[in-house]
């Protein structure tokens, strides 16, 4: 039986977190095996978010390190970039006929956006995000979207969009199904819901052991437990939840340390530290190597190309002709 197709993709802020990897990554490669995948650089989508400042291609190629280097394989899965597949921005056009204004501006991903980035002037490419991402999507026939909770209105949107083209223009496009990421949200250092470059609470997959020591020090923990043998509250502490994540085989002793006071948080964080640093070290490896021979990098990404602009193709032609284009 032919594999299912997916497709999922990140818009290139530069190096990526170990909150990047556990709310994404780490599943993409786990898919990757049983599914036809793609993987989409959404720098198209970055103009949404990102300063004016930011160089989009280094951040791309930078973020691509990352995916080879945790690994994402190149040649199960295509990676290419929005911006030079030129299909991206024609279905983004047709798309914008087929669905409201009333309709994304009940986005509940937006009304977040807007909240949590303070946005006072909504540009109209804000409101078009979720119609460029179902253009992410139908282009490739994604029948499946690994993404986490906060993308599933996206894809519902998609959903929509499928729906109404077919009953328009004929039976061209897949509705597809969100593949929702298990582990959600990984907690920023300073005590925050999530990790996030702009809040400068991350570590970095390309983090070293002892930026990782230096950052986990200053992390936010019980407040409860200012001294050593005071006992503490594992579930409220994010460095536990660091080490349910990096640390599997400490937990259960680093939880009854902590509960009877036994551990203090300083040795608490060495540990954690150090099972980072293990998870750390294979990709900091296989990053250093892609960093030495970038255009080994480039020549990934633009044989991914070559493979997108294939699919990509085949799927406007679908779409040209059921609208009788001509
Ligand atoms: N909007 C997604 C995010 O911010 C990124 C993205 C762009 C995407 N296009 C996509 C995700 C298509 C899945 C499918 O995380």
């Amino acid at each position: 039986m032919a594999k299912k197709r997916i497709l999922s993709g990140m818009r290139p802020t530069g190096k990526l977190h170990i909150g990047h990897y556990v709310g994404a990554l780490e599943n993409w490669i786990k898919l990757q095996n049983d599914y036809d995948s793609f993987f989409l650089i959404a720098d198209y989508h970055v103009l949404t978010t990102s300063l004016v400042s930011d160089n989009i291609y280094d951040n791309s190629i930078e973020m691509m390190i990352d995916w080879l280097a945790s690994g994402l394989d190149p040649e199960k899965s295509p990676f290419f970039r929005q911006s030079k597949i030129k299909e991206h921005t024609e279905l983004f056009l047709i798309f914008s006929m087929l669905i409201t204004k009333a309709r994304l501006e009940r986005n509940p991903t937006l009304k977040e956006q807007v909240r949590d980035l303070n946005i006072d002037n909504l540009i109209y490419g804000h409101l078009g995000y979720p119609v460029l991402q179902a253009a992410d999507i139908l282009l490739y026939r994604g029948e499946a979207v690994p993404v986490g909770e906060d993308q599933v209105p996206h894809v519902e949107i998609t959903r929509e969009i499928a729906r109404k083209f077919n009953i328009q223009y004929g039976n061209v496009l897949p509705e597809p199904e969100p593949l929702l990421t298990q582990f959600s949200r990984l907690p920023g250092l300073d005590g925050g819901a999530k990790m996030s470059k702009s809040l400068n609470n991350t570590i970095l997959l390309s983090d070293g052991p002892e930026e990782v020591w230096q950052k986990l020090r200053k992390a936010v923990t019980d407040p409860q437990k200012v001294r050593k043998n005071d006992p503490g509250r594992p579930e409220v502490c994010l460095v536990f939840t660091y080490h349910k994540k990096f640390n599997p085989g400490e937990v259960a002793e680093i939880e009854s340390g902590c509960r009877s006071g036994e551990l203090g948080c300083v040795d608490c964080k060495k540990k954690c530290t150090a099972g980072m640093n293990d998870f750390l070290a294979p990709i900091i490896d296989k990053r250093k190597y892609y960093e030495e021979n970038k255009s080994e990098v480039i020549d990934i990404l633009h044989s991914g190309e070559e493979r997108g602009k294939k699919v990509a193709g085949e799927t406007m032609e679908s779409v040209r002709t059921a609208m009788k284009f001509g």
